[in-house]
């Protein structure tokens, strides 16, 4: 059969899949699919920075204990330790790799947001994922073990049975431009395809963000856990559009202060923190500061911060939100909340592999235990190079073990029916609306129950709109119908972990039970595929 073989095969470009196949290129030839360009991710769009503790008066006892107080009693500790403590080195890596951090008298600069007791976030001004995402992708490219595809979408992960063991062998890939599908045969297969937010109307993430990594490995039996937990961020620009423009959290940590319709700094009535309180605090309390007032919006003001300081620390906010005709230097900046990333995924171990052997994850897609109920501001991108890194060193420990795939097992996608029709695009809108009406900041039992009965309506359209697997001429075409699927597919797991938490903890809060259910509830809510 024609197609490709390689060693490992690698899904997705974001921070996660460039670090991991930069470190296993070192040892085995790797085919690296992305759907877009390369540097069409999520990490591209990360304004924050990456949470480390590299200032002599921080520590990691301290970085710990603020991880676990935003996770909301579900952090795994020794994650949590594991995730820390390789923080230094992580910085260290990117370094290595051509990043370059802002500094301040010849020392990196740290910022502070919400829920850290320390200033300890690296950034590179307020353009860090793509100052990261420039320098890795650079490396990539040059790198000669490395074959990049873009415009290629994986349509869905191989797995064969060898010896009574189910095991991930690569992936069905569709080359979106020529409309060619490809087995791609890899050793071992690195998830990394990004995250889901896009399953949501209102979402400071790109379009691309489907929750193609989780759908994929869901599909293809691997555990996922703890897809209730959508964060939203409190400060998104209003209006928010499609990809709602970020107002990042740092802009707080240097002093700006949410404000209502009354012209009140209004978050110290509900925190002691005020604005830098975790972010699921701030995003209710401006939820309902908005109800309170009827608006649609509060407002972030940064008058208060000198224009010279905005000027050099933000040039990428001020420039956003001087595009929508506002002046952050002068007047405040009208802001909402909106979905800004799913702590849930995947389930890995300490060393990213999945329940599925051959599969690993790492990245948003994956849920390595360290983010629990809520994720703490900025560790993210820490935890995609840290959890990518220790995958690399055990994928490549593992892999002379690992006997190629054999080429029998694999069922060309074509040999299913179906064609596809119109009606793609009004049913992911509609699917969009449906999760931010449904599964939004605050719920209910009732609503979620009744998004529970919408979707599977959805899912149903879906199949008829495009047969038992969608097939067209049209590359592009087919991409859409299969980026549909994961978000249908993803979105039903939101809900199926959200109805099973019948208690409010961290992200997820439910009117129906307003308190944390320590009894019944003080665990991660896996869901495990039945064959
Ligand atoms: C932000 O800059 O506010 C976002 C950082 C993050 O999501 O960790």
């Amino acid at each position: 059969m024609n197609g490709i073989d390689t060693g490992i095969l690698v899904i997705g470009s974001g921070i996660a899949g460039l670090t991991f196949a930069l470190r296993v290129a070192e040892h085995a030839d790797v085919v690296l699919v992305t759907k877009k360009a390369s540097l069409d991710s999520n990490t591209n769009y990360a304004q924050g920075g990456i949470a480390a503790v590299v200032d002599s008066a921080d520590s990691f006892a301290d970085h710990v204990h603020d991880t676990l107080q935003a996770g909301a009693g579900l952090c795994h500790l020794d994650r949590v330790d594991t995730l820390v403590q390789s923080g230094p080195q992580a910085v260290a890596d990117l370094v290595d790799w051509g990043v370059r951090f802002s500094e301040s008298g010849g020392r990196l600069a740290l910022g502070r947001e919400g829920g850290h007791s320390h200033a300890r976030i690296v950034h590179s001004q307020d353009k860090t994922g793509s100052a990261i995402e420039d320098a890795l992708d650079r490396a990539v490219t040059n790198h000669e073990r490395i074959q990049l595809l873009e415009d290629h979408m994986v349509l869905s992960l191989q797995v064969e049975c060898l010896d009574g063991l189910r095991r991930c062998v690569g992936a069905w890939v569709l080359d979106v431009k020529s409309n060619a599908l490809l087995p791609v045969r890899a050793r071992a297969t690195m998830l990394a395809a990004g995250g889901s937010a896009a399953i949501y109307c209102h979402t400071t993430n790109p379009a691309i963000a489907t929750g193609d990594g989780v759908a994929l490995a869901y599909r293809a039996g691997a555990t996922v856990a703890n897809m209730e937990f959508i964060q939203f961020h409190p400060t998104a620009l209003y209006p928010a559009e499609e990809h709602a423009f970020l107002i990042s959290e740092a802009l707080r940590g240097e002093g700006a202060v949410l404000r209502n319709w009354n012209g009140d700094a209004f978050m110290g009535a509900y925190d002691r923190r005020k604005d830098l309180a975790p972010r699921d605090i701030v995003a209710r309390a401006v939820h309902s500061e908005m109800r309170r007032s009827g608006k649609d919006h509060v407002w972030l003001d940064a008058t208060g911060i000198a224009a010279q300081h905005l000027d050099a620390r933000f040039p990428a906010i001020l420039e956003g939100c001087r595009a929508k005709g506002v002046d952050a230097r002068q007047e405040p900046i009208p802001v909402v909340p909106a979905a800004h990333y799913v702590c849930g995924g995947v389930w890995t171990d300490v060393d990213g592999r999945t329940s599925l052997p051959g599969l690993f994850a790492a990245g948003e897609c994956a849920c390595t235990g360290v983010h629990g109920a809520n994720r703490l501001a900025s560790n993210s991108l820490l935890e995609a190079v840290v959890f990518a890194e220790r995958a690399a060193s055990r994928m490549i420990w593992e892999l002379p073990f690992v006997p190629a795939p054999s080429s029998d097992s694999w069922t060309h996608p074509d040999d299913l029916s179906g064609s596809l029709a119109d009606g793609l695009a009004r049913l992911r809108s509609d699917l969009r609306q449906l999760m931010w009406e449904r599964l939004g900041i605050i719920r209910t039992v009732a609503e979620m129950r009744a998004g529970a009965v919408r979707l599977h309506e959805m899912r149903r359209d879906w199949s008829s709109l495009c047969g038992a697997a969608p097939r067209s001429k049209d590359g592009a075409r087919w991409a859409e119908a299969s980026e549909l699927l994961n978000m249908l597919d993803v979105a039903g797991l939101v809900i199926r972990c959200a109805l099973w938490r019948r208690e409010s903890r961290g992200l997820h809060y439910v009117t129906d039970f307003p308190y944390k259910d320590n009894e019944c509830f003080l665990r991660d809510s896996f869901v495990i595929p039945t064959d």
